[in-house]
């Protein structure tokens, strides 16, 4: 009987194979129910008692051996995946590149104009509250120009509400730092609007800010004609005279584009003349509710859309397609 035993240790010692339904009748011969470890056993009766301890002993030995077995055999058999091991030199299938979205790609062209001439980026929350978006920007509860920008309100009283505009970091960065100043805050703004080929609840601005003493109109006009010979390597500017309630004077800016294409038609009415963006002095209002001394000094701000500019520059005829994430659109951006 203990020979028997033997024979089996021997066996299971030896056995090999690649072969997974091999293994896995190997495992069920030995190790299930109706398998030859479980005869074994139940022939441990009919042992002499004088072998019954080394009979034991064996039997288990038996039973460990052929559970490691199976284990080590599966595990490398899983190893051995066939895709992997067919040849390790070839190379890899090619994953294709992405692209950087239109958007993303004209704000990084705005931060690096603007950063060549001294600007800091900085950026706060898209979830905001009324201090930041509306009452310090000199826009108090029920004033009518909060109408200008139709306003997702996550929370009443106290207010909580997705930011309108970028110029909410303004604030948030005149609270935290003395002048000079001079800061580039690119985002995400929403609006509740209705969705056309023009407008969209949800788009992207950036934000300019520069307080010093004697900053004047003068400096703004000339930063911003910077601004759009290095963009467009356009010069033809037009400030129009304008409302915003956190700039005294406040002023915005068009851009003769000129009429070449089908969609300088559509992008422009058919004037040639595009609004990019909106600027002007700061309002004292707003520096003083910021704790800064308005009496020493001065600064220009000013809010451009990057949608805008995307369409002008890679003449998108639609601002919808920007946010459909359709690859073929998304493609041609590489
Ligand atoms: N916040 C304005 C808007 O969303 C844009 C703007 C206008 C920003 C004038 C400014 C500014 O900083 O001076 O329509």
């Amino acid at each position: 009987m203990i020979d028997k035993l033997d024979e089996h240790i021997y066996y299971i010692k030896k056995f090999k194979s690649k072969d997974i339904d091999e293994i896995e009748s190997f495992k069920i011969r030995f190790l299930g129910r109706k398998g030859i470890i479980n005869d074994l056993f139940s022939e441990f009766k009919n042992v002499p008692s004088d072998q019954k301890k080394e009979y034991g002993q064996k039997i288990n030995e038996l039973k460990n051996l052929t559970q490691n077995k199976y284990d080590e055999l599966k595990l490398s058999n899983s190893k051995s995946d066939k895709s992997i091991s067919e040849d390790l030199t070839k190379p890899g299938f090619p994953i294709p590149k992405g692209t950087l979205h239109p958007i993303t790609l004209i704000k990084n062209q705005i931060i690096e104009i603007f950063s060549k001439v001294g600007f800091e980026l900085s950026d706060g929350p898209e979830i905001e509250d009324d201090w930041h978006n509306f009452t310090a920007l000199n826009l108090p509860k029920h004033h009518p120009a909060r109408d200008m920008q139709d306003t997702f309100f996550i929370q009443q009283d106290p207010d909580v509400l997705l930011r309108t505009h970028t110029s909410s970091v303004q604030v948030r960065y005149l609270e935290n730092n003395p002048p000079p100043l001079k800061i580039l805050s690119p985002g995400r703004v929403y609006r509740n609007e209705a969705i056309s080929s023009r407008s969209h609840c949800i788009f992207h601005q950036v934000e300019g800010i520069y307080v010093d003493e004697n900053v004047s109109f003068a400096d703004l006009k000339q930063m911003i004609l910077y601004f759009t010979k290095s963009m467009f390597g356009k010069s033809n500017l037009r400030f129009r005279p304008s409302f915003f309630p956190f700039t005294e004077p406040s002023a915005e800016v068009d851009i003769y584009w000129g009429l070449e294409t089908e969609t300088d038609y559509r992008i422009t009415k058919g004037t040639g003349w595009l609004e990019i963006m909106g600027c002007g002095m700061v309002d004292p209002h707003v520096l003083e509710n910021c704790n800064i001394d308005s009496e020493k000094y001065t600064g220009y701000a000013f809010g451009l859309g990057i949608e805008r500019i995307a369409m002008l520059i890679y003449q998108i005829p639609d601002i919808r397609l920007f946010f459909e994430n359709d690859v073929r659109f998304l493609n041609q951006f590489k």
